[in-house]
């Protein structure tokens, strides 16, 4: 009878440690960036396309405007409400930022800088009205004066 109780704990032992292990992949795979961490990153690819468009390397400039619209999309996704705010943050997104930044698509397609310029700006202003809509109007985005990528080459290549 003792031997089958021993047996038993270490059997009762032995999944736990299992389970123990196998769960924590699991949980790694549950990670989702908070709603500031995904902003950091949206951050990057506005100032990222600022340079882009300002060398008329049109390529990367479109590459950072769907970066842009995956980050905003994964947002909306993993955090569509934010406390005391009554819109969601979806259609927060498409009331400031989703004219903008269709509109920039157009000037990229048809390459043209004065379209580019005009639409970058208003985008701007789109992630400042909604920064001051949910409460974090603090955080002021304005339009980069210096590049501090200073790894990366924007000039188009040909
Ligand atoms: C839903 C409307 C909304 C739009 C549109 C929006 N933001 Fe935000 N942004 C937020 C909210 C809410 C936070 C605060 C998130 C938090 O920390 O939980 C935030 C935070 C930030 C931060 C702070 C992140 C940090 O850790 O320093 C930056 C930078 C930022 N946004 C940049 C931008 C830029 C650039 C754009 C436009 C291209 C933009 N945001 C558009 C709602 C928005």
């Amino acid at each position: 009878m003792k031997t089958s109780y021993t047996k038993m704990r270490l059997v009762i032992a032995c999944s736990i440690l299992l389970s123990a292990c196998v769960s924590r992949p699991t949980d790694l795979n549950k990670y989702v960036p908070g709603l500031g961490e995904i902003m950091g990153q949206i951050a990057m690819r506005h100032t990222k396309l600022w340079f882009a468009g300002a060398a008329q390397n049109w390529e990367l400039a479109e590459y950072e405007i769907k970066e842009l619209e995956e980050g905003f999309k994964d947002a909306g996704e993993l955090h569509p409400k934010l406390e005391n705010i009554t819109e969601s943050v979806p259609v927060l997104f498409v009331g400031n930022i989703q004219r903008p930044l269709k509109n920039l698509e157009q000037a990229v397609k048809e390459r043209n800088l004065a379209q580019f310029t005009q639409n970058y700006e208003l985008l701007t202003k789109g992630c400042n009205t909604c920064h001051r809509a949910t409460e974090f109007k603090f955080n002021k985005i304005k339009q980069p004066d210096f590049n501090p990528y200073s790894n990366q080459d924007f000039e188009a290549v040909d």
